[in-house]
């Protein structure tokens, strides 16, 4: 299988030569070669990177007027002509010395091999503890919102490996921000395996991404959330949600009115058919495609959602006043979160 390894870069000129160096001595005896997707870099990065070209299987795209990291990865993508597309930096904080072991994992039979930082035997050097908290937070807000990628420890990495099948025909966004989470939700794959690696110290230069990125990669869940159709469903849910309201009070209303029960027990029983008419409907509607447990077992699973919720809601209305925030608005933020739970587990748990 040829190797098509495609780096993206802007003013990586120092780190070329070691670069080209130990991915040549890593894929040692293969058919492969790099392909440098370079933004125009003011420090020549593409100028160099032609000139090693004699020495290494280098092509070299300088593209003018554009740039983008991913965007730079799907024009690598078109480019390449290997039967396995390798992504990586260019900055050595990804170790050259793994792409074989990517590289088999496909030949083994897997789609995507994707070098991760949090499997078992990867980690990340330097880093301090709130930037990983960060980082893993990150991901998990990512794996909770789209449930096709909930397995994946490491979706954000900027290493990973993949056979070229998996994305032809796929409508990659330039603009999607984590290329391989756009892989992921967009490609067509079976088999996704993790290959732990360290995540070394940027060689030299410095990083592009930072500032905003947190703010663009909660866009880009949010861009994937509605081509997923996960969007449509939150929206669905909070309808039916609204719906659960309205019978909850007017049953409340009738049952105090007519037979004239206890304003307590009415309420028992008034919440009880709200949460079977959010059932029903949440049922036939918003989880209609995803229902694979027997009946009886979402039903139970709904109400251990809307009692996790209510418990959620309650202690963060409980935390909320302790600091001295306004009750009115401390419930508002407590409903918040407790919709929140309730969606995720209904989605996850539910109908997962
Ligand atoms: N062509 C092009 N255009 N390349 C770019 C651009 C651009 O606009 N911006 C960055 N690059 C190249 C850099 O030259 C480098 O080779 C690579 O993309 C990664 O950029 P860094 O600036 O080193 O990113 P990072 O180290 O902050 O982030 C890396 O790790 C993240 C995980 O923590 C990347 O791999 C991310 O994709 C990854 O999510
Ligand atoms: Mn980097």
């Amino acid at each position: 299988m040829k190797v098509s390894v495609i780096i993206p870069t802007y003013n990586e000129r120092d780190n070329l030569g070691e670069l080209f160096e130990r991915i040549d001595r890593a894929l040692n005896g293969r058919d492969y070669e790099i392909i440098v997707v370079d933004d125009d870099s003011p420090d020549g990065t593409w100028e160099l990177a032609l000139e090693l070209g004699e020495r290494y299987p280098v092509r070299v795209i300088r593209r003018v007027g554009e740039k983008g990291l991913s965007s730079a990865v799907i024009r690598g993508f078109k480019e390449a002509s290997g039967d396995v597309f390798v992504v990586m930096d260019a900055d050595l904080q990804h170790p050259p010395e793994k792409i074989p072991e990517l590289v088999g994992a496909i030949e083994g039979g897997a789609d995507v091999a994707i070098g991760s930082r949090y499997v078992h035997g990867g980690r990340v050097r330097n880093w301090y503890w709130y930037r990983k908290l960060i980082s893993k937070g990150a991901i998990l807000i990512g794996r909770l919102a789209l449930p096709k990628i909930r397995d994946v420890k490491d979706p954000v990495s900027g290493f990973f490996a993949l056979r070229r099948e998996v994305i032809a025909g796929a409508e990659l966004n330039p603009v999607g921000f984590k290329i391989l989470m756009e892989v992921l939700i967009k490609g067509h794959y079976l088999e996704v395996v993790e290959v732990p690696f360290t995540f070394g110290l940027r060689r030299a230069g410095e990083s592009k991404l930072s500032g905003r990125t947190m703010w663009n990669y909660l866009r880009h869940v949010l861009r994937l959330m509605k081509w997923e159709g996960e969007l449509d469903r939150l929206i669905k849910f909070s309808v039916v949600g609204a719906s659960g309201i309205l019978v909850n009070e007017g049953f409340l209303w009738a049952f105090v009115t007519f037979p004239g029960w206890d304003k307590i027990l009415a309420n028992v029983a008034a919440t009880e058919l709200a949460i079977l008419n959010n059932f029903a409907w949440n049922d036939i509607w918003t989880f209609r495609d995803v229902r694979g447990k027997p009946l009886p077992n979402r039903l139970l699973n709904f109400h251990l959602a809307a009692f996790t919720g209510a418990v959620v809601q309650w202690m963060v209305y409980a935390g909320l006043i302790l600091f001295g925030m306004n009750y009115l608005i401390a419930n508002l933020v407590g409903i918040g979160f407790s919709f929140i739970v309730r969606f995720l587990f209904n989605r996850h748990v539910t109908w997962g």
